[in-house]
């Protein structure tokens, strides 16, 4: 059994619960709420109502649950709405607690709704995706999507706790656990070496034995970076991290069009531009870059573009990613295997011959 890991952030700390038995673990909480007076609501999507309806039906009886339509779609203003109504119609007070029940589009948007609800309500993440599990779910960030952008509003909100049970990856399609793998490996570039050359050695599958122990160390390693930098407001370095391959990542899945890559797909791709652009920094070796590409190729990721986007097109999503507006030209690359660092004021030439390595055109 994995160890429980708290997320120390003074008087909103939290447990992240590795739970062998989801429904009981959760049973307990809602018992425990609903005896101190406390409503809860559940805010899942028809993918997991669909995959797991005992697992809805066992955790949460009598609990009034919302099922939207699953995708990066309803992380909007219209999935908004959709939750709000809900809410509404429910009648609840601030007193309510809310369990968001899906992958990162349940969490960020369910999230983003309890922290505006009544002006906030609480609320817990039931990760059910990988990336979700190792990511998403821990750490505040709550948030929707705009025309304009992804995630331009949100709000930092930290759950009251994080449920997390290995057993609900087992329906999960392959494409999806891939795209999970995507945030584990950056983890082990970012700060953990040995958990790098693990995946190295033996590909994590979602039968590996070690699957909730490489969990818990993902979760353990972002809790520890929010804890020093929740807001992600450190000059150099910090939360930021954790963007390692995304500012590449984001960009692809803008100018593909959302849904084109999943988020892993494009961050997974990112990861082998952010270490093809090190090199060209003069941070690692040829043979760390081959390295990265294998340990990617070999838990089913793509290393390149699957078609050429053009280099303008990237260049224009990545102008309208938030994060390179607030930060300018900054990028998050690596000092080595296992140690990352954020980069300013990266010039156009290394970007351009990044994004031309990767197949972008
Ligand atoms: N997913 C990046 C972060 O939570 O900061």
């Amino acid at each position: 059994m994995v160890e429980n890991l708290t997320v120390q952030l003074g008087d909103r700390s939290y447990v992240i619960r590795f739970a062998a038995d989801l429904p009981h673990e959760i049973g307990v909480e809602v018992k425990r709420l609903t005896a101190a007076g406390r409503r809860c609501v559940v805010v899942t999507d028809t993918n997991v109502q669909a995959a797991r309806p005992e697992m809805l039906k066992d955790t949460f009886p009598q609990v009034p649950l919302l099922a939207i339509e699953p995708g990066e779609e309803t992380k909007s203003l219209a999935g908004l709405g959709r939750i709000y109504d809900f809410l509404a119609a429910q009648k609840l007070d601030r007193a309510t607690m809310l369990f968001a029940v899906g992958g990162g589009v349940i969490g960020d948007l369910a999230g983003f709704a309890a922290a505006t609800w009544l002006r906030g309500i609480e609320f817990c993440q039931v990760p059910t995706t990988l990336l979700a599990m190792v990511d998403s779910s821990v750490g505040g960030k709550t948030g929707i999507n705009l025309r304009a952008g992804k995630n331009l509003v949100g709000a930092f909100h930290q759950p009251r706790g994080v449920f997390i049970s290995t057993q609900v990856l087992t329906t999960l399609p392959p494409r999806q656990f891939a795209a999970g793998v995507a945030e584990v490996i950056k983890y082990g570039l970012l700060a953990d070496e040995e958990l790098f050359a693990q995946l190295d050695h033996r590909p994590l599958t979602v039968r590996s034995p070690e699957l909730a122990d490489v969990i818990r160390r993902c979760c353990a390693l972002k809790a520890g970076i929010v804890e020093a930098d929740e807001r992600e407001t450190a000059a150099d370095g910090g939360r930021a991290l954790l963007n390692l391959g995304h500012t590449f990542g984001h960009a692809i899945e803008n100018a593909a069009g959302y849904g084109e890559y999943l988020h892993g797909e494009a961050v997974a791709i990112g990861l082998c531009a952010a270490a093809r652009l090190s090199l060209k920094l003069g941070y690692v070796e040829p043979e760390a870059v081959a390295r990265i590409e294998r340990v990617i190729a070999a838990h089913a990721l793509p290393t390149r573009l699957r078609t050429a986007l053009g280099f303008q097109a990237l260049e224009d999503a990545m102008a309208r990613d938030k994060k390179v507006r607030a930060g300018g030209r900054r990028f998050v690359i690596l000092k080595r295997l296992g140690e990352a660092a954020t980069e300013a004021n990266v010039p156009s030439k290394p970007v351009e011959e990044t994004f031309r390595e990767v197949g972008a055109y």
